[in-house]
């Protein structure tokens, strides 16, 4: 029996899991860390931090069981998020995160550059504030010592597939929503990399994502007590990793991951640049591709969680919802608008932020934990609409927020479809 070990490097936490080569899972454990925000929309982490977290947390996953059976790792994680590595291989400065707004100055400018060239315009439309793309910029124009001392660059887990075996790589799904990534000629966009001012060895390699990048090093195989042949794939972004798992690049059903932010998933037959969010190429071994598009909420559990936990301190959602009347869902006029952190899809405006609106005396705690998660659910429909998703019978969601009945209730009745929750 082989084994096999899966890492996510979230957002807060890195989690990992050890399955069989059933695909059953055998051990799982989390590690926490948090990010650093020194300035007002700043989020950063050294992505050491990251590695540190896995190697802690793959001690307790590999604690009672034969490594010798495990054969690979795969790792994903939060997309987009910027590392900035020097000639050494080693980071410059902490990484800035997918959902960083430092750079919200530079979007329009940028996009008016790129539109004037018509090979690269679908990259004008993609660009948003934490593309790799614009963090780049931003350390140019605000960190120009770093910027000369930077020697590649890498998104999120591919830093600790980097530090796994000392390869650094990255997928399709990766390298195509980094703004910095030609869609149609399926390659890096020198034309973008001269727009921003890069050099041409700044890429990462690119491969599909069940790749094998390449093996563990000696010295962490000795650490784990793991062989040496254990390979290390190119892994993919969270999201499109929970395509795959879900079922939904195969057979063309969205899906909704409702995490911190809200991603919506589906497939598309041909790339349509224009209508928005991200088009994402898919190639699970670098010979057959698929494109997703993908939209973002950006505070999706991200407002719900405030709501509850930093404003109302409730210690988990659901003592929140536990006594909300299913069949009152709907009646109240309080709205919530739910776009904390600004929004990357529908308006592409980081300064944007949330209210509620409609406020009376007559409102109850409840009412406003009910309005909380319709403002999200409603954000949803408008991403749908946005995104021209065709038809919308039968929604899977997975992500923290799925598991609440009656936020999939409200989810279900917001958007006129069958929702299903999905376990992992
Ligand atoms: C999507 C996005 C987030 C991260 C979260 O574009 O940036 O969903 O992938 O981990």
């Amino acid at each position: 029996m082989d084994y096999y070990i899966g890492i996510d490097i979230g957002t807060s936490s890195a989690k990992l899991f050890l399955i069989d080569e059933n695909g059953n899972v055998l051990q799982k454990c989390s590690e926490e860390y948090k990010i650093s925000q020194p300035e007002p929309g700043f989020k950063e982490i050294d992505p050491e931090i990251w590695f540190q977290a896995v190697k802690q947390g793959m001690k307790r996953l590999l604690n009672e069981i034969n490594t010798k059976l495990v054969k690979c790792i795969g790792i994903t994680g939060q997309m987009h998020t910027t590392v900035f590595i020097n000639e050494d291989g080693e980071s410059i400065r902490p990484a800035i995160m997918w959902n960083d707004t430092r750079t919200k100055e530079y979007i329009s400018g940028l996009k008016e550059k790129i539109n004037k060239y018509k090979e690269i315009e679908h990259i004008g439309n993609i660009i948003s504030t934490g593309s790799p793309a614009v963090n780049l910029l931003w350390l140019k124009e605000k960190e120009p010592e770093n910027f000369k001392k930077m020697n590649k660059f890498l998104i999120g887990p591919d830093y600790v597939a980097y530090r796994f075996s000392g390869v650094m790589g990255t997928d399709y799904c990766e390298a195509s929503t980094s703004s910095l990534f030609d869609l149609v000629k399926r390659e890096w966009s020198l034309t973008m990399g001269n727009i921003i001012g890069l050099s041409k060895d700044i890429y990462p390699i690119i491969r599909g994502s069940s790749i094998v990048l390449g093996s563990l090093k000696d010295s962490l195989a000795m650490e784990f007590n793991l062989s040496k042949d254990v390979k290390i794939i190119a892994g993919t972004g969270d999201n499109p990793a929970t395509s795959v798992s879900t079922g939904c690049l195969e057979n063309g059903y969205p899906v909704l991951s409702l995490g911190t932010s809200g991603v919506l998933m589906f497939s598309r037959k041909e790339f349509e640049p224009g209508v928005k969010g991200k088009h994402i190429i898919f190639s699970a071994d670098g010979k057959n591709f698929f494109i997703l598009v993908q939209g973002v909420v950006q505070s999706a559990g991200n407002s719900f969680s405030w709501w509850t936990k930093d404003i109302l301190n409730s210690v988990d959602f659901d003592c929140e919802t536990n006594n909300v009347n299913l069949s009152e869902l709907g009646k109240g006029e309080l709205i919530f608008y739910p776009h904390l952190a600004g929004d990357k899809t529908i308006y592409g405006d980081a300064s944007i932020r949330g209210a509620f609106v409609g406020l009376g005396t007559e409102a109850t705690r409840k009412d406003m934990v009910v309005a909380v998660m319709e403002g999200i659910s409603f954000a949803v429909k408008q991403l749908a609409e946005e995104m021209k998703l065709e038809s919308l019978s039968n929604l899977k969601v997975t992500g923290g927020g799925g598991r609440n009945k009656v936020w999939m209730q409200i989810l279900a009745d917001v958007l006129d479809s069958k929702v299903e929750q999905l376990e992992g």
